[in-house]
């Protein structure tokens, strides 16, 4: 336990949520910080739960199924379908944070692991209940999202509660949130921090609040930042509009982005030169691991032969994840 005060927001609902900001029956917790608001970010969650079924992991096509998703993907996105073209990209993305995840858990046998925007992510049930000595601790912005996936998870899919699986409300952004998160945490074991498609919807100056909230987190903890999300770049895109119907249709990113209620192109990272800019700025020492391109849903899917060519080329050159360790 690391002693922090307990804040009057930070409450454990009764349904056994942490709510470090706002829960669903309170009023919202007034930000010192005058943060923006992300509940239109926090749509772009629900897709990947339908795109996971094609990458044949434990979990993934009955928690696709008992969500609907597939119907609601499509509600979300109209008709068209070019947003399916990106499923190998993102499978490529989770399984490459899972692995440089898994990997750091080895070698780190006691961590705790703090995932951020974790979403309808199915990282924590996987890795809690296949390494039992680690402690996870997933949020979300989102409250409705960490409600659901919460209910989900150990009333159908696990039909259990772990207990080193803990569920929790918080803005990324919010150093306050973070810390009531991690209220419980135990200051002697190193934590590792996880984040997978936040980053793609932050300014510069909100990423750099959040290398600054978990540089922070280093200090007070031994512990390593984990991403796969500088991948997918402003300079990525524009190769896949080359190849891709996703990213050359106007009319899909137009509705990816009001989906979102933001645009791509002020946030996020230009380039993985200019991610690897930003974050030696930060004080960060960076490694890089590759995404795999074994990938389930090439197959699974039904794409081209020459479709998996273009995009296992395009993992190659891009497809990385980020070991972020500040220089203290
Ligand atoms: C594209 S989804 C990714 C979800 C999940 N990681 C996945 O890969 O399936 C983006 C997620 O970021 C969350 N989010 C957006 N802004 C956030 C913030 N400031 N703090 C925490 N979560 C945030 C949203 O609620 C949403 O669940």
């Amino acid at each position: 336990m690391n002693g922090l005060d307990l804040t009057p927001w930070k409450r454990l609902g009764r349904d056994g949520i942490l709510y470090a900001m706002n829960s669903p029956d309170s009023e919202p917790r007034p930000s010192k910080n005058e943060l923006r608001e992300f509940s239109k970010v926090s749509r772009t969650a629900f897709p990947h739960i339908y795109f996971r079924s094609f990458y044949g992991i434990p979990y993934a096509d009955e928690m696709s199924r008992l969500m609907d998703a597939k119907e609601k993907t499509k509600e979300l996105h109209g008709k068209d379908t070019a947003h399916e073209e990106t499923i190998p990209i993102m499978e490529a993305r989770y399984k490459g944070g899972e692995m440089a995840l898994e990997k750091l858990i080895q070698q780190y046998p006691n961590a705790q692991v703090l995932e951020l925007a974790a979403g309808f992510s199915l990282h924590g049930a996987t890795l809690a209940e296949k390494y039992p000595e680690i402690e996870y601790f997933e949020s979300d912005y989102s409250p409705e999202t960490i409600v659901a996936k919460k209910d989900v998870i150990e009333s159908q899919l696990l039909k259990r509660k772990l207990p080193n699986l803990r569920f929790a409300q918080g803005n990324a952004l919010d150093e306050e949130s973070i810390q009531s998160i991690l209220a419980d945490a135990d200051t002697h074991r190193p934590l590792l921090v996880y984040n997978e498609g936040l980053m793609a919807y932050l300014s510069d100056a909100e990423k750099e609040k959040l290398a600054a909230i978990i540089k922070d987190l280093q200090r007070q903890f031994r512990g390593i930042w984990i991403t796969p999300d500088p991948a997918m770049s402003a300079e990525r895109r524009d190769r896949l509009a080359t190849f891709t119907k996703s990213m050359s249709n106007k009319g899909f990113l137009k509705r990816a982005e009001e989906i979102a209620g933001q645009k791509y192109d002020d946030h996020g990272f230009k380039s993985e030169k200019g991610a690897d800019e930003f974050f030696a700025s930060q004080g960060l020492q960076i490694e890089k691991i590759p995404q795999p391109t074994n990938l389930h849903s090439f197959e699974s899917y039904g794409f081209s032969p020459e479709m998996i060519q273009q995009l296992s080329e395009d993992i190659r050159e891009y497809g990385k994840v980020w070991i972020l360790k500040a220089n203290l």
